[in-house]
């Protein structure tokens, strides 16, 4: 079975500060390192409900964990992470929830996801292989100005403009269905070149996170998990875009403040009281964690503690 290194391991299970007869929920399967750390680390009474919207992750799952009786794994997005809880069987108060965003290594490593621009495979990108149009099918249907828009904001491709120009002119001649096609077409519209990146770097990302709705998911997610935690429950959160960095720090602010109409007053009802307390800053991975594991290099955890109400 194909490998995931954990991301910042010891400091997700610190921050998620484990009790060992405890309820967590890990909304980011993948290949099961967060997951396999956490159940090591409870008691027979303890529960994890693992969730994935990749088919391939539920698979390995089964494979890896069997009839692990602590565990429960639910095959779904954590858009709909309160859906997915229930249908575990939990209807909250829980004390741990983890989202470790992106894509897997087994994900980016097999060229037929059409994840990679370093292997030629079908353009399809999608983290839930079985539904939702293709990266080929968005680019076949997109409007240039959607594309550049895409590429622009989640890739912060300056030469967004001249790369949908270029999409927009091929596509007229001959659908874009490969990824080796589509980072030679990149390569060739980007006029300059990043040290160390691939030309085509941006625009695979951006035109992942388009296809998978990655910011919109992360968006709903957030709040489904602060209303899932018990009082002293913990939100750990792995980013690897400073996009999704800045929706998780401004959420953990927002929720860390309460309602400013009540600053100052004595009474603050609960609705209005904080929901979220920060616990220490954004934490990076050690130079000996990047030095294993170069995937560890953009990866940054944010965690917060539940209030009680
Ligand atoms: C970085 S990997 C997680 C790796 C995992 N922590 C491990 O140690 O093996 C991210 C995983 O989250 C999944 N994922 C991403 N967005 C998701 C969403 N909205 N709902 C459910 N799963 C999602 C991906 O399919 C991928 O398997």
């Amino acid at each position: 079975m194909q490998a995931h290194t954990p991301v910042l391991l010891e400091e997700v299970l610190a921050g998620l500060n484990l009790k060992p007869a405890g309820r967590y929920c890990d909304a980011t399967f993948g290949r099961g390192g967060h997951t396999a750390a956490i159940l090591a680390q409870l008691a027979p009474e303890g529960r994890v409900i693992a969730i994935d919207r990749d088919p391939e992750a539920i698979r390995a799952a089964a494979v890896q964990f069997g009839a692990e009786p602590r565990l429960t794994v639910i095959r779904g997005s954590f858009e709909r992470l309160d859906e997915c809880v229930r249908e575990a069987g939990l209807n909250g108060e829980l004390d741990g929830v983890l989202l470790d965003l992106g894509v897997s290594s087994p994900q980016l490593d097999a060229a037929g996801r059409g994840f990679s621009f370093m292997q030629d495979g079908p353009l399809d990108m999608r983290m839930d292989n079985e539904s939702g149009p293709t990266a080929a099918q968005w680019l076949a249907r997109a409007t240039e100005r959607e594309i550049t828009d895409t590429l622009f904001a989640l890739g912060e491709e300056r030469f967004a403009r001249r790369i949908a120009r270029a999409i927009v002119q091929t596509r007229s001649e001959r659908a874009l269905t490969r990824t080796a096609d589509l980072a030679a077409l990149v390569a060739g519209a980007v006029p300059t070149r990043e040290p160390g990146k691939h030309p085509a770097t941006r625009t695979f990302q951006a035109l992942r996170m388009r296809v998978n709705d990655e910011l919109e998911a992360l968006a709903a997610a957030l709040p489904q998990a602060l209303g899932l935690l018990a009082a002293g429950g913990r939100l750990c959160v792995i980013s690897f875009h400073s996009l999704e960095d800045r929706a998780v720090k401004r959420f953990i602010q927002r929720e860390s403040q309460g309602d400013p109409v009540y600053a100052g007053l004595p009474d603050v009802p609960p609705h209005a009281r904080p929901r979220l307390r920060r616990i220490g800053r954004a934490i990076r991975a050690s130079d000996a964690e990047v030095a294993r594991n170069p995937r560890a290099r953009s990866a940054v955890l944010r965690v917060a503690e539940r209030l009680a109400a």
